[in-house]
């Protein structure tokens, strides 16, 4: 296991549900959630048995807004680093029957062309070896399978999460603390979505990619919560912490056209590719 794996399932055993209690309520221009965009990925014709597979499922959101849209739990399947992210999702009564599997991405238990979509919401850009994950992918994809992931962009600018990021980093360097170095930097830009997601990784074309904004605005607690639940705040002394919420408070007062919200974007990145017959 690497460094990077080490610090995913240390930090997702302080923090599960992290993701899913940031991102559920945020919302795309035109309304719904970055989870919604991907849902909205799986084909509506498959075969009645067709099964999706959650890479990265974490808690298992993603998996349970399947089931809200008609998708039956025995269809369904996820893979986590973190067991405590998967205790939440078998926690969840709708997901009872579904396959949630305690594992890496990077080696899937599961047979040859034996799903129809493969989702992950957030998780893609997060893990090694991005070649070896989509060798999995396609492996266990049925022919015309479709791979789709929404990976993270950057902070919309004038914003607080910009304002945010401009805060944190000189705290992080004077203090020492080590940003966790997660992922390949290929997953999170259109180039490289484009060289991973093309056709000599088994996929038809280039992938089709949108990206979105999604507005995570909202009292300052609440924005404070998401923001201080990033990855590169875990190693952050509690001084430095609560410097950096204090100076955020200060930043963020009188930013935007409403006195009690907060106004934080962040752009999202979704990439979708067809496997090849
Ligand atoms: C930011 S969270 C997103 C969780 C969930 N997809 C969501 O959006 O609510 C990233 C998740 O990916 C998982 N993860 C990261 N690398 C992984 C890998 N190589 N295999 C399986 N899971 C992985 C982490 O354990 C974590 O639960």
């Amino acid at each position: 296991m690497s460094a990077a794996e080490s610090f995913l399932i240390r930090f997702h055993r302080a923090h599960p549900g992290c993701t899913s209690q940031a991102y559920a309520q945020g919302r795309i221009d035109g309304g719904g959630s970055s989870y919604d965009v991907l849902a909205d990925c799986v084909p509506d014709d498959l075969p009645e048995e067709a099964r999706v597979l959650d890479l990265g499922c974490g808690d298992g959101h993603l998996l349970e807004l399947l089931v809200r849209r008609g998708w039956r739990a025995s269809q369904l399947l996820g893979v986590d680093l973190s067991a405590q992210e998967l205790g939440l999702a078998r926690d969840r009564a709708a997901l009872h029957g579904a396959r949630l599997m305690h594992g890496r991405a990077q080696e899937l238990d599961l047979p040859d062309a034996s799903v129809h979509a493969v989702l992950s919401h957030l998780a893609f850009m997060l893990m090694d070896q991005p070649e070896r994950v989509l060798a999995q992918v396609t492996r266990v994809l049925a022919p015309g399978g479709v791979f789709a992931t929404v990976v993270g962009g950057g902070p919309k600018v004038g914003d607080a999460f910009e304002l945010f990021i401009d805060l944190l980093l000189p705290i992080v360097r004077r203090v020492g603390a080590p940003l966790p170095r997660l992922g390949d930097r290929r997953c999170r830009t259109e180039q490289g979505l484009n060289e991973l997601l093309g056709p000599a990784a088994g996929f038809v074309g280039l992938p089709r990619i949108q990206d979105f904004a999604v507005d995570l605005g909202g009292p300052f607690e609440a924005v404070w919560l998401n923001l201080s639940t990033m990855y590169d705040l875990y190693e952050l002394p509690a001084d430095a912490l609560e410097e950096l919420r204090t100076a955020f408070a200060a930043a963020t007062r009188g930013l935007g056209p409403e006195p009690d919200r907060v106004p934080c974007s962040m752009f999202v990145r979704c990439a979708r590719a067809v496997r090849q017959d």
